[in-house]
């Protein structure tokens, strides 16, 4: 390990473990704030470093259970935590979807009983709304949003993690989003602009980034960061430091895939796409991919592709998020 890198992880962790977050829970990238926002990245840089060598500094979640409550299927966010909780001290409990969120109790009262047994509740469900009610009927218990059809705060994280590994200082930086304006472009674009980013978000008439976002987005950013929605994928990403795709149809919306095929068939990330946007434009998607729909297998399996390192990263995000959640 180089002497910068020894000085900036002692930096981190008198900086950002010393600290625990304001918010009660991590719902949205915009319950950090950016000081909040800066801490969690330097602890997640640290903890990837600790973990190459075998170790883990700290174990904020020992003698503690986290309940893993799921919705929609996850191999990337339900893995990761399960890792990560454990690799912070703690446990995990999994109870079965149909008894979770399901229709057996309301959503208030499976708060109410979790909050009796476990520290925390890393929730994927449907409407955000769900996941606000859950986290308010329960004052004591730290609940994580593991995606909803709204917002997706953890895999921005891991996402700004990976754009920094690759480009450094991201302030000034685009990062193109192409297709849906869905759950993973919201937080991203909220994640990136605190970074000080432009972020471009291309997608089909009808299918933008939700207007309310750009709002949030303006109020957040710093050192010039921006949102900018277009329908021209191509003008998108020309001269984008990075481009970013998710599936075309979410979790929920399994009806429309027919239908979004066709919508979507122009905004696919192909060769010519990635040609558009430079040699050195890195390639992102938050997975599963659809590989053949809005990415071909060439850029998916490129140099260009980061795809597996954002993986990868949700384990080091998240471990810094619940570490600071738990601190
Ligand atoms: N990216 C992501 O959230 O993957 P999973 O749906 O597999 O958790
Ligand atoms: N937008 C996708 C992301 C999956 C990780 C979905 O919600 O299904």
């Amino acid at each position: 390990m180089t002497d910068p890198q020894v000085r900036s992880f002692s930096r981190a962790k008198a900086r950002g473990i010393a600290r625990g977050l304001r918010a009660k829970d991590f719902l949205s990238v915009l319950d950090l704030s950016h000081e909040e926002l800066d801490d969690t990245l330097a602890l997640a840089a640290q903890l990837k470093a600790e973990r190459a060598l075998g170790r883990t500094s700290v174990t904020p979640l020992a003698g503690k259970h986290v309940a893993l409550l799921f919705d929609k299927p996850s191999l990337r966010t339900k893995s990761t935590f399960t890792i990560a909780v454990r690799e912070l001290g703690g446990n995990v409990i999994d109870p079965a979807a149909d008894v979770a969120l399901g229709s057996r109790e309301t959503v208030t009262d499976v708060a109410k009983n979790l909050e009796r047994w476990v520290a925390g509740a890393i929730v994927r469900t449907f409407a955000q709304a769900r996941l606000l009610e859950f986290a308010g009927a329960a004052p004591s218990l730290k609940v994580v949003n593991a995606l909803t059809d709204e917002e997706h705060p953890c895999q921005a994280i891991a996402d700004v993690l990976t754009l920094r590994e690759h480009l450094g200082d991201l302030r000034g930086r685009t990062v193109t989003f192409v297709g849906d304006g869905n759950n993973v472009a919201v937080s991203l674009a909220h994640a990136a602009v605190m970074l000080g980013m432009c972020v471009r978000v291309a997608s089909p008439k009808g299918y933008e980034l939700p207007k309310p976002i750009i709002a949030e987005c303006a109020r957040v950013a710093r050192w010039g960061g921006l949102v900018e929605v277009t329908n021209d994928p191509i003008a998108a990403v020309t001269g984008a430091d990075a481009v970013y795709t998710d599936v075309w149809a979410s979790m929920g919306q399994e009806e429309q895939i027919d239908a979004r095929e066709t919508i979507f068939a122009a905004f696919q990330v192909n060769e010519s796409m990635m040609d558009a946007a430079g040699p050195e434009a890195l390639f992102l998607h938050c997975l599963p991919a659809h590989r053949g729909h809005e990415v071909t297998d060439a850029v998916m399996d490129s140099p260009q592709s980061v795809v597996f390192d954002q993986s990868e990263n949700r384990l080091h995000a998240q471990k810094a998020l619940l570490a600071k959640l738990f601190t």
